[in-house]
């Protein structure tokens, strides 16, 4: 595979030579108490931390940074960029009609969230307590957000394309009583109902015995919306009928920032909880050495705000540093696929960060809708979510950054808070597909099955072993839950679930999911989740999903799906079913392919073997293996017969 080396003009603006990323590292590993220390200072505390690193794997799993430091992350984002920045632009917001946008000044910002703060106050939402935030991207998401963290109230905020029963669960789980909102989304034109999806959601809640007292509205499209007198409020009326200011609230550094819900192999979303100091430390210190930000510069992060990608790198990290964060409402394809690269000419963008998924999406599309703009503000790629082939790779250096932009193929999890894996611009030479390098204070290790560590050139399973300030601390009202998915596979190493190659330079590659997770379009999916909402359509008796290569989506979500006695394998039950899965999950679970299967291959304990059932959908029927301890291997045959006659 070729190797990009950087350029002289890269290194000539870099941060740090490479020699320094070396030492740092280094010392990173070897002095974390000395190391952090120094960086932990990059933000401001209220009350200084004496005490830096106080992590444990194993026997107790026990993670605290800075714990004696108090801070509050709202007034590290907006209130001390005031003075030298107030008139600068924090969020640039791109709407989904090309011809609307806004700027919201760090002091506006300030104004904002102040009276959104105090709105929540008014509500009675007070330290510690959770909001559930199911909103589109408009400025009043980042509102919301530093609203919470300015209360020290903890953020839950759901992808606005959740089913209402997918939100009613985490409202469930976070046992939140507060609901910010808005009348409607936009995306490509098109509206998504949030509110009506909200009013169920809390309906379906409230049977469970959780009840939403207040839903705090933002109108957006100014569609109809029904309003419940007494628990619905209007943000245009509330926010005039508070203080323009509101004091922050002193946290500790462990004290809860936000919950974010993410799939996993077994059971239902859970919870990962992030706390307030080392997060935040993490934030900004990724999001200055590896994007590189200078002040001054425009910075885009084309990712949702309901991802940790959007957590962190449009909210938290850019405005820790006093950046000018954009923050796009639309669609890479709307109203064409020039989208992306016209907001750039726009509004002079440095530096773009997005997922491989659209890039893929965009090159087959063809280069003229990249060609026929500009682009000469770009300085800086990255990519985020999902490995990237070396094909979109190169097509998004050579292409979109006219081969004069470093990549950074930033590798991390919603667990990891930030960046885990990158490289530096203008320090690493760079391999297409390859996210290259551990980043300061990130120790990672490849062990095989056995948990054996496995050295040099090699491939296995990504742990990494000890802490680093942005890891969440816990899965939300569930720590036995953390500890078991965590770091029982390999005793003592947190275990990523992903599996990656080490060349002989010691770069890393991560080749995906090694458990029951697929990545769809650098989305989350648990398998065990789409299973469980096959099986509760009337028709189903049975149903196994695995991941299998999509061209464009990197992973699609293939269903092995075995019918109730009776039941037809019609195309109209193929799309009664998928019809069911986004019904109860949401759009982004959608199947790609259904096959109705007459039996599933089972050990003689019943298990399901995925393994076989990856092998037949990947059309990999040479590599099946053995089938001999399956309790009836005819079953396997009856799949790929029904598999290559496309049945
Ligand atoms: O499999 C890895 C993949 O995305 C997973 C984490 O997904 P999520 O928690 O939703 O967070 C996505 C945004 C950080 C990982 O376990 N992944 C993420 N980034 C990369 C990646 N795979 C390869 N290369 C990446 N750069």
């Amino acid at each position: 595979m070729e190797k990009i080396a950087v350029k002289e003009e890269w290194r000539q603006r870099a941060l740090i030579t490479a020699e320094e990323y070396q030492a740092w590292y280094r010392r990173s590993v070897e002095d974390p108490d000395g190391f952090w220390a120094e960086h932990g200072k990059r933000i401001d505390w209220m009350k200084p931390f004496t005490k830096v690193k106080n992590t444990s794997f194993a026997p107790d799993v026990s993670i605290k940074w800075f714990e004696d430091g108090t801070l509050n992350v709202s007034a590290n984002c907006i209130d001390r960029h005031l003075e030298e920045r107030g008139d600068a632009v924090a969020i640039l917001w791109e709407g989904d009609n090309p011809a609307e946008s806004r700027k919201i000044t760090y002091r506006e910002l300030h104004e904002n969230v102040c009276r959104m703060a105090n709105v929540l106050k008014s509500r009675g939402v007070k330290r510690g307590d959770r909001v559930t935030i199911y909103m589109p991207m408009i400025p009043e998401s980042a509102f919301a957000m530093l609203a919470c963290a300015r209360i020290g109230a903890i953020h839950s905020v759901v992808f606005g394309g959740f089913s209402p029963d997918s939100l009613a669960n985490r409202i469930e789980d976070a046992r939140s009583s507060v609901l910010i909102t808005a009348d409607e989304g936009l995306r490509g034109g098109r509206k998504v109902p949030l509110k009506k999806n909200a009013d169920k959601a809390i309906e379906i809640a409230g049977k469970a015995g959780q009840k939403v007292e207040t839903v705090l509205m933002i109108r957006r499209t100014g569609g109809d919306v029904g309003f419940a007198e007494g628990r619905d409020l209007w943000w245009h009326e509330a926010r005039e009928t508070v203080e323009a200011t509101c004091a922050p609230e002193e946290m500790g550094a462990e004290d809860p920032l936000f919950i974010l819900y993410t799939s996993g192999s077994t059971g239902k979303p859970k919870g990962v909880l992030h706390t307030s100091g080392g997060y935040l430390v993490w934030a900004s210190i990724t999001h200055h050495y590896i994007f590189d930000y200078r002040p001054g510069e425009i910075y885009w992060c084309a990712a949702d705000i309901g991802w940790v990608t959007g957590h962190t790198y449009i909210l938290y990290g850019p405005l820790a540093n006093g950046a000018t964060t954009v923050m796009f409402e639309g669609i890479p394809n709307y109203p064409d696929a020039s989208r992306l690269w016209q907001v750039v000419d726009k509004h002079k963008v440095n530096i773009i960060y997005m997922a491989p998924t659209a890039i893929r999406a965009l090159m087959g599309a063809g280069d003229s809708f990249v060609t026929s703009t500009s682009r000469e503000s770009l300085r800086q790629l990255g990519t985020v979510g999902e490995p990237i082939n070396p094909e979109a790779w190169l097509w998004y250096y050579r292409v979109v950054g006219d081969e004069r932009c470093p990549i950074v193929d930033t590798y991390w999890q919603t667990e990891t808070g930030g960046t885990l894996i990158t490289p530096l611009p203008g320090v690493t030479d760079l391999k297409p597909g390859s996210a290259t390098l551990p980043f300061f204070g990130v120790q990672p290790q490849l062990v095989d099955s056995e948990g054996t560590v496995l050295e040099g050139a090699t491939s296995g399973n990504l742990c990494i072993v000890d802490s680093w300030p942005g890891q969440m601390r816990t899965v939300y009202g569930d720590h036995e839950r953390f500890v078991q998915t965590y770091f029982s596979t390999y005793k003592g190493k947190y275990f990523t679930g992903d599996g990656c190659r080490r060349d002989e330079d010691g770069y890393y590659w991560i080749t995906g999911r090694v458990d029951d997770v697929i990545n769809v379009s650098g989305h989350r999916m648990g398998t065990a989740e789409v299973e469980s909402a096959l099986v509760s359509h009337p028709a189903v008796a049975e149903a196994a999903v695995v991941g299998y290569p999509h061209d464009l989506k990197g992973q699609g979500i293939y269903c092995y799906v075995t019918l109730l006695d009776g039941e037809e394998p019609t195309d109209e039950l193929k799309k009664s079913l998928i019809a069911h899965v986004r019904e109860e999950i949401g759009p982004i679970a959608s199947p790609d392919k259904i096959q109705f299967a007459p039996g599933l291959p089972k050990t003689r304990s019943g298990k399901i073997m995925r393994r076989i059932l990856r092998k037949i959908a990947e059309d990999d029927f040479g590599a099946l293996g053995d089938t001999s301890t399956l309790a009836d291997p005819t079953v396997v045959e009856d799949l790929v017969e029904h598999r290559q006659n496309r049945r």
